[in-house]
């Protein structure tokens, strides 16, 4: 077996896991997703919704904000797997890629997996071309006038 693909289902369990404990009594859509950092600890997350829909938080980036509160460096991020029951492995949002662009680490993959073989395997760049990027930002932190 290729060495990513046993990390793939090593996180795959973890973000079962976590979909277990989702909070999603408007959408009924459990989604978990885990992360594993550059020092090899792996962090999970999944989705917790709100009355208020528009407060709700996705999985991948419950398990990247949690993975950052224990101290994982931005940017280091190797792999996240995203896991939803069922039997379609289903693609991330467009708020979570803009937010995987920033936190992962440029060449990590990110997966998708399911209760079924199915599983999809995307490297960071392949799933945000042309994304808005902290550089757009750069004179807030130039100290030229
Ligand atoms: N959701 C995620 O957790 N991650 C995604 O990438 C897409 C959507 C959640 C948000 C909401 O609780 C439910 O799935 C339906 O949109």
């Amino acid at each position: 077996m290729k060495e990513s693909d046993e990390i793939i289902g090593k996180l795959k369990r973890r973000a079962a896991r976590a979909a277990a404990h989702c909070y999603a009594p408007y959408s009924r859509f459990a989604v978990g997703a885990a992360v594993l950092s550059a020092t090899g600890q792996v962090y999970a997350g999944c989705n917790v919704e709100n009355a208020s829909l528009g407060l709700t938080q996705c999985a991948e980036r419950v398990a990247l904000t949690t993975a950052i509160a224990d101290g994982s460096a931005p940017g280091t991020f190797t792999t996240l797997v995203i896991y939803t029951p069922g039997t379609r492995a289903h693609s991330p949002c467009g708020a979570c890629r803009q937010v995987m662009h920033e936190l992962m680490a440029p060449d990590s993959l990110v997966a998708s997996c399911c209760d079924s073989n199915e599983v999809r395997v995307w490297h960071r760049s392949e799933h945000l071309p042309d994304p808005f990027s902290p550089g757009a930002l750069s004179h807030l932190t130039n100290d030229d006038p």
